[in-house]
Formats: structure tokens, sequence, C-alpha cells
């Protein structure tokens, strides 16, 4: 005998069918697990406790309500009006704190560099690039050579009132156009590029150039050619260019002059808005203390 029939037999001598039968296959008569009918009537209790708290059946017009008035729409609200609340808690705190109090408190500061870095992709990417990597005219923003400052507050001075934007705080400074005006021949230009170029270049050298220097160029990039942030000259000693490093870059450079020009934001984005900004352009790697 094998191992079913053995099987079959012992279940045939408990169990009673039916006593219905189709073509010699008839039904046994055996209720439902116990496990099952547990679980079945649980699953009706609980159906009616759900009927009661919350949405269900439907009905013309819309479906019965239940009594803990729940809906898809309220939840989301109540969670959106959770995290408004905490936003709106951060804003106020950012609007009323001075830059350096925000940078002592983590959570403020986590908060500040992620709304930074979206209104930064928002407002300021188009020029600065999505990395603030810059372009040619457009300053890089992530390393530390700085035309007007790289201290959080320099920075946020910059972005309040711009550079030689419309604003009457605006950063201003203008470097003359020394060929357009007529202050320099083409020769002294040539002249005065390759000086400038040999700063970064110790196998340039043009002492003509260096005299034109000395004579029209220190009172804003100093004597020895590094620059002044109060003026926003840039540093010409170092190999990173603004508008670029080639002598004919540099002869465009001197002959016309450039006077980038960098909006103001002040009255534009919310004040907390411009601090968020400042502290996330100064998180960049740049940042002076
Ligand atoms: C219309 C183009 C434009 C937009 C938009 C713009 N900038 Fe600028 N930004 C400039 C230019 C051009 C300069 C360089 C000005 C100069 O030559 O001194 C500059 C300079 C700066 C500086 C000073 C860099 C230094 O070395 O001192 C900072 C900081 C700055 N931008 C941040 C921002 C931030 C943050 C935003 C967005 C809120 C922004 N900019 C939007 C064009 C722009
Ligand atoms: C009144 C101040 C002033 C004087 C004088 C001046 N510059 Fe400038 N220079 C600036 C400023 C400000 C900039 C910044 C760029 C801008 O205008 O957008 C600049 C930019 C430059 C740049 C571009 C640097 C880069 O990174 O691309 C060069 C090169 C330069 N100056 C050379 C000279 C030379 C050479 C002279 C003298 C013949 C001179 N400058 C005189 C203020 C001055």
């Amino acid at each position: 005998m094998t191992e079913n029939n053995h099987e079959k037999e012992h279940f045939e001598k408990k169990a009673e069918t039916t006593g219905h039968e189709w073509d010699g296959i008839s039904e046994y008569n055996i209720g439902a697990p116990r496990w099952w009918l547990i679980v079945w009537v649980i699953c009706i209790i609980w159906s009616f406790i759900y009927w009661i708290f919350y949405p269900t059946w439907p009905v013309f017009g819309g479906n019965t309500k239940g009594t803990l008035n729940w809906t898809q729409q309220s939840q989301l609200k109540e969670s959106q009006s959770e995290i408004d609340a905490i936003r709106s808690g951060y804003l106020e705190k950012i609007t009323k704190l001075d830059l350096q109090e925000i940078q002592k408190d983590p959570n403020l500061m986590e908060f500040s560099l992620v709304g930074g870095r979206a209104a930064f992709k928002e407002n300021c990417a188009a020029c600065h690039g999505t990395g603030a990597q810059g372009s040619k005219g457009f300053p890089n923003l992530n390393d530390d050579d700085w035309l007007w400052g790289g201290k959080v507050e320099d920075i946020y001075q910059t972005l309040l009132y711009g550079i030689r934007s419309s604003h009457d705080k605006t950063r201003f400074s203008q470097m003359p156009s020394f060929g357009l005006d007529k202050i320099l021949n083409h020769e002294e230009i040539e002249n005065v590029a390759e000086y400038v170029m040999s700063l970064s270049d110790k196998s340039i050298n043009n002492p003509k150039g260096e005299a034109v220097f000395k004579a029209n160029c220190v009172a804003c990039h100093g004597n020895d050619g590094k620059g002044s942030r109060s003026v926003g000259a840039p540093n010409l000693t170092d190999s990173i260019w603004l508008y670029g490093g080639k002598k004919e870059d540099i002869v465009y450079t001197v002959t016309y002059s450039r006077a980038g020009v960098m909006p103001y934001w002040n009255g534009r984005l919310e004040d907390a808005t411009i601090k968020q900004l400042a502290l996330y352009v100064h998180s960049l790697g740049g940042g002076e203390k």
C-alpha cells in the first residue's frame, strides 16, 4: 500500500460525505479550518469598526463619511500645514538672527543650505551656472578668489545691493577704458598686457609694461598686482581669470574695460532667502571667516 492510499483511507473513516455525487465524485462534509474561521470573524468585526470611523459605502453623491471625517485631502492638508508651520518658524528665526548667530545653530544652518541651494538654482544659476562654477564674465563662486570679499557678511552685502546695479547702495567701481578713452596707445596696452601675464607666468618679462602698470593700474590692482576688494579689482597674480588670461583677452579688457553687472536682490527676494543664499554661497568652498 502506498503512502497516499494509506492517508486516504484514514481520512475517509473520519469524514462523512455530503451525500451528493456526480459521476462518481463525492464531496466531503468538513467544516472550514478553525484558523480560517477566526480570521474571517476578525475581518467582519474590523470592517464594522472601519465602517463607523472611515468613509466607506458608496452612496448617491458621495459615500458615508465615517465619524472621524477623514479624507485623503484632509490628511494631506494636515501634514502640509505641519510642514508650513516648521518652515515659517525657521524662516522667522533666520529673519531675526544675524548671520553669525544662524551659523551657530546646526538645524538652522541645515535648513538654510537646503533653501539656499533651491533659491540659487532659481535666481542665480542662469548667470553663475547650476554648480556656481561661473563662466567668462561671471565669477566662479566655489573658489577662494573673491572680487569683493568672501566673508559671509561680504557676500550678503553683494547680494543685497548688487555690483554696478541700479540700487543706490550698490558696490561700484569702474576700470577706465584705456584704449577707447585714449589714455594709452595700442603699444602701451600690449606691453602692459604682457606685464600682467608675467605676474602669473615667470617666463614672460616686459619692463616697459611694468612702467605703464605702475603709472596707471596700481591704484586699483595694487603695487604687487594682487588687487583690492574695496574696489572689486581682481588679483592679477593668480591664474584665475574672469575674462581670460590670453594676451588678446587682456588687451581687450584694458582697451574697453568690462564692468560686469550683478543685480541687487534687496526687495526682490525675502530677507530670509537672501541670508540663506549668502550662507549657501559661503559654504561652497571659498567662504572666509
Ligand atoms: C544677470 C547675471 C547675474 C545674476 C542673475 C546673478 N549674478 Fe552674481 N554676479 C554677476 C556678475 C557679472 C558678477 C561679477 C561682477 C563684477 O565684475 O564685479 C557677479 C558677482 C557675484 C558675487 C561676488 C563674487 C566675488 O568674487 O566677490 C557673488 C557672491 C554673487 N555674484 C552671487 C550671486 C547670487 C547668490 C545670485 C543669485 C541670487 C547671483 N549672483 C545672481 C552676475 C549675476
Ligand atoms: C579704477 C580701478 C581700476 C583701474 C585703475 C584699473 N583696473 Fe583693471 N579692473 C578693475 C576692476 C573693478 C576689474 C573687475 C572686472 C570688471 O570690471 O567687471 C578689473 C579687471 C581687470 C582685468 C581682468 C582680470 C580677469 O580676471 O579677467 C585686467 C586684466 C585688468 N583689470 C588690468 C588692468 C590694467 C592693466 C590696468 C592699468 C592699465 C587696470 N586694470 C586699471 C579696476 C581697475
